[in-house]
């Protein structure tokens, strides 16, 4: 189901058990992203937390965690999405991460548009992220894709209180 390509060389296809090495290398490139929603740098943890942490009332079943691998089958970035959150025809994208290197030429919107035309043919009528006040680049990108606010809320994120925002995007042929 997920073995996608993208024009840039890249792939997107299931991270397994046997990538948990290189998703902690990642998680530690993006001190950054952890500093900003977790207050302190990635701890192993948050690792187990990538792979096992689920959204209330959902099971694995509705789980989908992507690796982002480069040509040289390097892993460039993760992507997490949940089928039929909060509603069925909902899908959550529940982390979106690259590493820094990757960030600022256009691999976030590629992966963005693939994932939205392959959510659309899975059954998705929109997608759903919550994004941190704080992150501002986070923000822009998200706006940039078309998404819009339709919800603000006090959210506990990695043990620290944040505000965010509920954005969603209609996935229509326009937003592929
Ligand atoms: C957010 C993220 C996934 C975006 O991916 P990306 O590859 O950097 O984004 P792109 O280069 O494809 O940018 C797409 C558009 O988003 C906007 N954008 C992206 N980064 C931006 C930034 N730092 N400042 C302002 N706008 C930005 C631009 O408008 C850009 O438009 P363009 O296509 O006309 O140039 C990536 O930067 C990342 O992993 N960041 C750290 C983790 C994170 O914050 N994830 C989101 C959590 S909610």
């Amino acid at each position: 189901m997920w073995d996608l390509h993208l024009e840039n060389g890249y792939d997107i296809r299931v991270l397994g058990q046997d990538h948990r090495e290189a998703v902690a290398r990642l998680s530690e490139s993006c001190r950054d992203y952890f500093l900003l929603h977790f207050g302190r740098p990635p701890i192993p943890s948050d690792i187990d937390g990538i792979y096992e942490d689920l959204p209330p009332g959902k099971g694995y079943e509705d789980k989908f965690l992507l690796g982002v691998f480069a040509e040289e089958g390097r892993l460039a970035g993760l992507v997490e999405l949940i089928r039929d959150y909060k509603e069925a025809g909902s899908w959550a994208l529940g982390m979106m991460l690259l590493g820094p290197a990757e960030r600022g030429r256009g691999l976030g919107r590629a992966i963005h548009s693939t994932l939205a035309k392959k959510t659309r043919t899975l059954g998705a009528d929109r997608l759903r992220i919550v994004v941190a006040h704080d992150n501002l680049k986070g923000q822009a990108f998200w706006k940039a894709m078309g998404y819009e606010k339709t919800e603000h809320k006090c959210m506990m994120i990695g043990g620290k209180n944040h505000e965010v925002d509920i954005m969603r995007l209609p996935l229509t042929v326009e937003s592929e």
